[in-house]
């Protein structure tokens, strides 16, 4: 177990700030984190660091789980149970899955992050979330180090939400996830109208898994920046779910106000689009700014500190309070 001092937590985190670990240990291994966890509960894990905003150094041991591992544990007429080490990119998971003819995930195609973080804020995109396909997600219990698999239910996933983030908050540690695929008579979501739109325009009819991803894959680079050119985190804000009476005061005022019923009473709101109309897309503040194509996503242009990302969000959630009355939350961790 080799600790290492003052490392830089640039590589580790998608919006590329340069804070600084104190203590840093990278996981490769279970047997590890058991031996760790017999003298050691208080600690920072990172994983892909794809939706974390570091606005200062780190004083606790940051570890990075860097578990690896993809395999095929249970094989059925028309279905495969996938169980991947909770270190695995999350994107090459899905190209190894479109490799093999595996369905389910292509619509998740170029997510950042890694697959052992992926069932704590239930990643989704394209009418597609992380709880469609996971059967269960397999765990370390901080505080006693013993392992406990959760399936499905006890998982509690909701939109951009699980149990992971709530209740569970920092006690557990996860270690694999298990995946339930479809080998043959994949079902494809192309549901979502961009998606159809892509495989209209190169024509397209008998869409495969890899035409999805592929679709998926074309539109998330036109829209989102790239990571490895660009810091950011994706989305920094979930949209704001809001009453339906309050949807219509918002539609008073704004008539073209997109908009996307959640259920009987609840209007999901793009929080990009009240970004965009508070005048924020594409803005730059010295290097950090909001994103040209997606008012959704902060970027990092070069060398802008976690606190002044931090501080333009503020500004943003105010005006848009100001202009619209309407609380956004951030989607991404601020540390
Ligand atoms: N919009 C604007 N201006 C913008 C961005 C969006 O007006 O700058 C409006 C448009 O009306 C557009 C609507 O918002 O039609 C929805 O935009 P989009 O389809 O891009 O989706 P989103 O709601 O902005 C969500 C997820 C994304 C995911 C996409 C596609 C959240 C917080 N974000 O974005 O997730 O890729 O749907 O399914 O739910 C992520 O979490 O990192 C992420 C990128």
């Amino acid at each position: 177990m080799q600790i290492q001092h003052n490392i830089s937590l640039k590589p580790y985190n998608t919006f590329g700030i340069d804070v600084k670990a104190l203590k840093f240990l990278d996981i490769t291994h279970i047997e590890i984190l058991k031996e760790l966890l017999k003298k050691e509960k208080d600690f920072f894990i990172i994983g892909g660091g794809s939706n974390l905003l570091l606005t200062k150094d780190i004083t606790k041991l940051v570890i990075h789980i860097a578990f690896k591992g993809i395999k095929v544990v249970d094989e059925f007429e028309d279905t495969v149970l996938v169980q991947v080490a909770a270190g695995e990119n999350w994107h090459e998971f899905v190209l190894w899955c479109i490799e093999n003819n595996y369905g389910g995930v292509e619509n998740l195609s170029l997510i950042p992050g890694n697959v052992g973080t992926a069932p704590i804020q239930n990643i989704g995109a394209y009418g597609v979330e992380f709880k469609d396909t996971a059967q269960k997600v397999e765990t370390i219990h901080i505080e006693t180090g013993i392992e406990r698999i959760f399936n499905k239910d006890e998982c509690a996933f909701d939109y951009r939400n699980s149990v992971f983030k709530n209740e569970l908050k920092g006690s557990y540690i996860i270690t694999n996830v298990t995946f339930k695929l479809s080998k043959n008579k994949h079902i494809l979501n192309s549901s979502y109208g961009a998606i159809q739109a892509e495989l209209d325009k190169q024509n397209i009819k008998n869409a495969t898994i890899k035409d999805v991803s592929d679709a998926v894959i074309a539109i998330r680079e036109h829209k989102l920046p790239d990571p490895k050119k660009i810091g950011n985190s994706g989305s920094f804000f979930k949209n704001p779910i809001i009453s339906k009476s309050e949807f219509k005061k918002l539609q008073e005022k704004f008539p073209d106000a997109p908009h996307y019923t959640v259920s009987e009473n609840e209007i999901k709101v793009p929080a990009g689009w009240l970004v965009e109309q508070c005048g924020f897309k594409g803005k730059r503040f010295g290097d950090a700014g909001i994103h040209k194509n997606q008012a959704l996503v902060l970027v990092n242009y070069a060398n802008a500190t976690g606190k002044e990302i931090y501080d333009l969000s503020k500004r943003i959630q105010n005006a848009v309070v100001e202009k619209f009355g309407i609380p956004i939350e951030t989607e991404v961790n601020i540390i």
